[in-house]
């Protein structure tokens, strides 16, 4: 505890002054900087060798704090008393008069917002005069980092701390809706396009072919262990990795669990996990067994047919 406080006041101290860290959130960790100042958010983008087209998700502790800078709606209301804190991101208006850095939006009037959940992080957030634009903390294409060492793994001696809040518990990223005005799923998350059609009752639809709404930085190539991926695999070759979610009978060396019994949510809990450590064997092919594609299974094949793309 009187760590983590110490810990909290270092983040706070080199926050303050236009400094990136690394921060924990239930989704996956983020690189963090003052959202209202141009120098901080400038680094994020060097760090991640982020496109500048490319805008970032900013996070705030409260709505009293996010009223500031952005315009709610009904929909919104809904889904945040559902959902906040937690993994949904939502797309809104911008008001005229906001203090959010140009850095952050890239010219567009709307910005993505999120209530993150993790303890630390909100604790963090608390004690701050700025919401903090935070995008996940991996280099660009990459895959997301889900613990302190992950983080150290992708940026090194390049950022100066990294605030340690544990293992990720969810494991993938926030769902992203848009509500400007019109709902639509931008990115599939750790929140099922089904329960967020629950609460607006009016259907959400996500086309997961061509889908026409999706977020900017939702390129071809995202989540990229940097190694060819293969899906729907019975049998797979004696070199390559492979991903399972149901316990064989028998099981070699190449055999990698994301769960043993179906559970998906420990699926997309272990998947980035996974990916680096796969990486690090130098495996130079990755085979994965047939994932169901409903609930988060969708998230996760989502994620893998992104990464697979090269
Ligand atoms: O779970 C998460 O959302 C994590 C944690 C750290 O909060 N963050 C995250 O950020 O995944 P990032 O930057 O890796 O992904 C955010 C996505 C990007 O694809 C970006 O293009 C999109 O959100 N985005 C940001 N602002 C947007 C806007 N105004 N309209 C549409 N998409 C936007
Ligand atoms: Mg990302």
């Amino acid at each position: 505890m009187k760590k983590d406080l110490s810990n909290i006041k270092k983040s706070k101290f080199l926050l303050n002054r236009n400094e990136c860290i690394g921060i924990p959130t239930e989704t996956v960790y983020g690189l963090a900087a003052n959202a209202y100042s141009d120098l901080a958010t400038s680094k994020i983008f060097k760090l991640k060798k982020r496109p500048k087209n490319n805008p970032l998700i900013v996070h705030y502790y409260s709505l009293e704090n996010l009223k500031k800078d952005c315009k709610i709606n009904q929909n919104f209301i809904k889904l945040y008393k559902k959902f906040c804190p937690g993994p949904i991101t939502f797309i809104l208006k911008l008001k005229s008069k906001n203090k959010i850095s140009k850095n952050v939006t890239n010219k567009k009037k709307t910005l993505a917002v999120r209530f993150p959940k993790h303890s630390l992080t909100r604790k963090l957030l608390k004690e701050l005069d700025f919401p903090l634009a935070a995008p996940s903390a991996n280099i660009s294409t990459k895959v997301s980092a889900v613990s302190k060492k992950d983080v150290e793994e992708e940026f090194g001696n390049k950022i100066k701390f990294i605030l340690d809040g544990g293992s990720s518990k969810i494991g993938l990223e926030s769902t992203i809706v848009n509500l400007d005005p019109k709902p639509a799923i931008l990115r599939l998350g750790a929140i099922e396009v089904s329960k967020i059609n629950k609460v607006l009752k009016n259907k959400v639809n996500y086309k997961s072919k061509n889908n026409k709404n999706s977020v900017p930085g939702q390129g071809k190539l995202h989540y990229s262990p940097g190694i060819q991926i293969r899906r729907n695999v019975k049998n797979p070759k004696k070199h390559e990795a492979f991903l399972l979610i149901k316990k064989r009978k028998i099981s070699d060396k190449n055999f990698f669990y994301l769960t043993k019994n179906n559970n998906l949510n420990e699926a997309g809990k272990n998947l980035y996990k996974t990916l680096r450590m796969i990486k690090k064997l130098k495996y130079n092919s990755i085979s994965v067994e047939k994932i169901p594609n409903k609930g988060i299974g969708q998230t996760i094949n989502d994620r893998l047919i992104r990464a697979s793309k090269r």
